[in-house]
């Protein structure tokens, strides 16, 4: 593989939690020319320098084909589930020359069969992963990103068991279990240390954190910045995740914190995180000392850009 960057960016699926801070950080660099695709009816905005394309779903090879010319990257952020949807546009990026992959990963380590076996989007992952391995030969590469739970996000929509709003807390296995957590504005610059350096991230997991801490951390953070003790109830990891997973699986989304942070509380803690092994490489920093945090968190309560 060259270590030439690559500049023409296919960025699939525009809404949801993660793509609009990649469009923003991935249009505002004039090293990339960006087109987005999006569903036919979606809400999607993007920003008047990016080509935005539309199609209907599922999408098809032959609509997909005129898409995929000339792109050296693609960003699958379509949802994980739709197995069939990642693997056309893979065949299809294989046909059209793309040279990286970066599939739906943006999450902890999923390998782990301890992982596949708690979360089945850990599974999903696993395997549209394994579709890309096994394309290796033909000319497609792929980088999949290790990051733990986002910080920001799981921050303001109370992902991490946080809930500011009303100043309660749901603390796995008492909480005090270190995991990854990230910014989303580092996950975007590790995209982009991704596509500036293919040949260093080339076939491979590519493991980054913004903080290596755990959720009774940022807690004691949060009480400080808010100025309020928060009413905790302490949830057994376990049986967290296994409820949680039976929600989701009988199709309640609410289940979904209650599986991943179950999950990530009682892993040893070597099978979930990736300790921002590449932290240096992608975002040219280490993971910040915990007692930045506080900084950090104030700038998210107070609704900044981190
Ligand atoms: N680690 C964490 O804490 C954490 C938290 C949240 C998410 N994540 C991960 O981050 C990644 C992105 O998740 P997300 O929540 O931002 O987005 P998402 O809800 O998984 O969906 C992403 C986009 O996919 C497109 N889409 C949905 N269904 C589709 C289909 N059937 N065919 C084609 N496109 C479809 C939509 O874009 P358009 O409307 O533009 O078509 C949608 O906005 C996922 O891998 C997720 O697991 C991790």
């Amino acid at each position: 593989m060259s270590s030439q960057p690559l500049k023409n960016i296919l960025l699939i699926g525009a809404n949801g939690s993660l793509a609009p801070i990649l469009i923003k950080h991935l249009s505002a660099d004039p090293a990339f020319n960006l087109t987005i695709l999006s569903r036919e009816g979606s809400n999607s905005v993007t920003p008047a320098n990016t080509k935005l394309v539309t199609l209907p779903t599922p999408y098809q090879a032959e609509a997909l084909a005129p898409v995929l010319k000339r792109q050296d990257a693609v960003i699958d952020l379509i949802q994980p589930f739709d197995l069939e949807a990642h693997k056309t546009v893979i065949d299809v990026a294989i046909k059209a020359g793309v040279k990286r992959y970066i599939p739906p990963g943006f999450s902890a380590k999923g390998e782990d069969p301890y992982v596949t076996s708690r979360a089945p989007i850990a599974a999903v992952k696993a395997k549209i992963k394994e579709m890309l391995q096994s394309k290796e030969k033909e000319g497609l590469s792929w980088t999949s990103v290790v990051c733990g739970g986002f910080l920001d996000w799981g921050i303001k929509v109370g992902f991490l068991g946080l809930d500011t709003a009303n100043c309660k807390a749901v603390l796995y296995n008492n909480g005090t279990q270190k995991m990854d957590l990230t910014l989303l504005s580092d996950i975007a610059r590790a995209v982009i240390g991704i596509l500036k350096h293919p040949k260093e991230t080339e076939n491979r997991y590519v493991c980054i954190n913004t903080f290596f801490t755990s959720p009774a951390a940022v807690l004691s953070v949060l009480e400080k910045q808010i100025g309020q003790t928060f009413e905790r109830e302490i949830r057994d990891a376990e049986s967290a995740n296994r409820e949680g997973r039976e929600a989701v699986e009988r199709g309640d989304l609410s289940g979904s914190r209650d599986m991943m942070m179950g999950l990530m509380a009682g892993a040893e803690e070597g099978a979930v995180n990736g300790y921002g092994k590449d932290n240096d490489l992608l975002l040219g920093h280490g993971t910040r000392p915990e007692g930045e945090m506080e900084e950090v968190v104030g700038r998210v309560l107070k609704g900044d850009e981190v």
